[in-house]
C-alpha cells in the first residue's frame, strides 16, 4: 500500500532522504526510529505529497505521491505531532466537522468515539483551545479512526501523551493494524515501537540501515542495535570532521 523507490530529498547540500526502499503492507505497522534529522518526518512528507522527490518516488495505494497528492491523501489518514483542530469549537464539534468533511453528513455516535479514544464527555464539550496536547492527539486519532482510509501516516504522535493516553493510543492502532490498515509510524520511544510494530526501521543521515521484524527482537535488542548505529554515525563524523 505504501511503497518508497529509490526515493531521495535533498535540502540545498543535506540529504534527507537517501535512496529510500520501503514497503508497508495492508496489517503491518511499520515504525521508524533515527535521531533528530534522520530524515523520518521528510520520509512522511514525501508519503504526503508535501514535498516533492529528487529521485525515485512514493506510492501510496499505487498513486505516485508527487504526480497526484490529492488522490494519494484520499487514501490517509495522517496525525502529526500536533494535530490540527478548530479551536473554537468543541472536540466533539471537531471530530464531526472533519468526519462530514471527509465523508459527508452520517449518523454516529461521536461522543462514543472521543470517549473510546480516551476523552472524557466533559472534556469532549470544551472548546479545543484549552486543550492539552494529549486531549488533542485523541481527537486526531478518532478522526483518522473513522475515516475510511486505508493508510494511516503517524509522525511522531505520541509524545507528550501521558502513560495512560499512550497505552490507549496503542490500543487503538493495534485495532487499526487488525482492521487491515497499513500503518507507518515515526517515534523516538522504542519501547513503544516494538508494542505497535510489525516492523522496525532505523533511519540514519537519511539512509534506512536497519530493519527488524518486530518479533524477533526485544526492546531492549532494539536499544543495542539502535546505539550501535548511531555509535557508527559520530565515529564517521569524527572521521570527516
Ligand atoms: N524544509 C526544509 N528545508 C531545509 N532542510 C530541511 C527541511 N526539512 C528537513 N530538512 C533537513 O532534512 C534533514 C531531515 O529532517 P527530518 O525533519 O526529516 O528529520 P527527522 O528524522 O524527522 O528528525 P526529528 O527526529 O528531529 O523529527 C535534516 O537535516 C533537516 O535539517
Ligand atoms: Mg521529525
Amino acid at each position: 500500500m505504501l511503497r518508497a523507490k529509490n526515493l531521495t530529498k535533498r535540502f540545498a547540500d543535506v540529504e534527507a532522504v537517501s535512496s529510500l526502499d520501503l514497503t508497508v503492507e495492508s496489517g503491518e505497522t511499520v515504525c521508524l526510529l533515527g535521531a533528530n534529522g534522520a530524515g523520518k518526518t521528510t520520509t512522511v512528507n514525501l508519503f504526503l505529497g508535501f514535498l516533492r522527490p529528487d529521485e525515485g518516488t512514493a506510492e501510496v495505494c499505487g498513486v505516485a505521491s508527487a504526480e497526484d497528492p490529492r488522490a494519494a491523501r484520499r487514501e490517509i489518514a495522517y496525525i502529526a505531532e500536533n494535530v490540527a483542530l478548530y479551536p473554537s469549537l468543541t472536540g466533539l464539534e471537531n471530530l464531526e466537522l472533519f468526519d462530514r468533511m471527509a465523508r459527508g453528513r452520517r449518523q454516529l455516535d461521536f461522543a462514543a468515539i472521543l470517549l473510546e479514544h480516551g476523552l472524557t464527555i466533559e472534556q469532549a464539550h470544551r472548546p479545543v483551545a484549552g486543550y492539552s496536547k494529549g486531549m488533542r492527539q485523541k481527537v486526531g486519532l478518532a478522526i483518522a479512526a473513522i475515516r475510511a482510509a486505508k493508510v494511516l501516516l503517524l509522525d511522531e504522535p505520541m509524545s507528550g501523551l501521558d502513560p495512560g493516553a499512550a497505552r490507549e493510543f496503542t490500543h487503538s492502532l493495534l485495532a487499526q493494524r487488525s482492521a487491515g490498515r497499513a500503518i507507518l509510524m515515526t517515534t523516538h520511544d522504542i519501547f513503544r515501537a516494538k508494542d505497535v510494530a510489525t516492523r522496525i526501521g532505523i533511519m540514519r543521515a537519511g539512509r534506512l540501515v536497519e530493519m527488524l521484524d518486530a518479533a524477533d527482537v526485544d526492546a531492549r535488542d532494539i536499544e543495542r542495535i539502535y546505539l550501535r548505529h548511531m555509535q557508527d554515525e559520530r565515529e564517521a563524523s569524527d572521521a570527516t570532521n
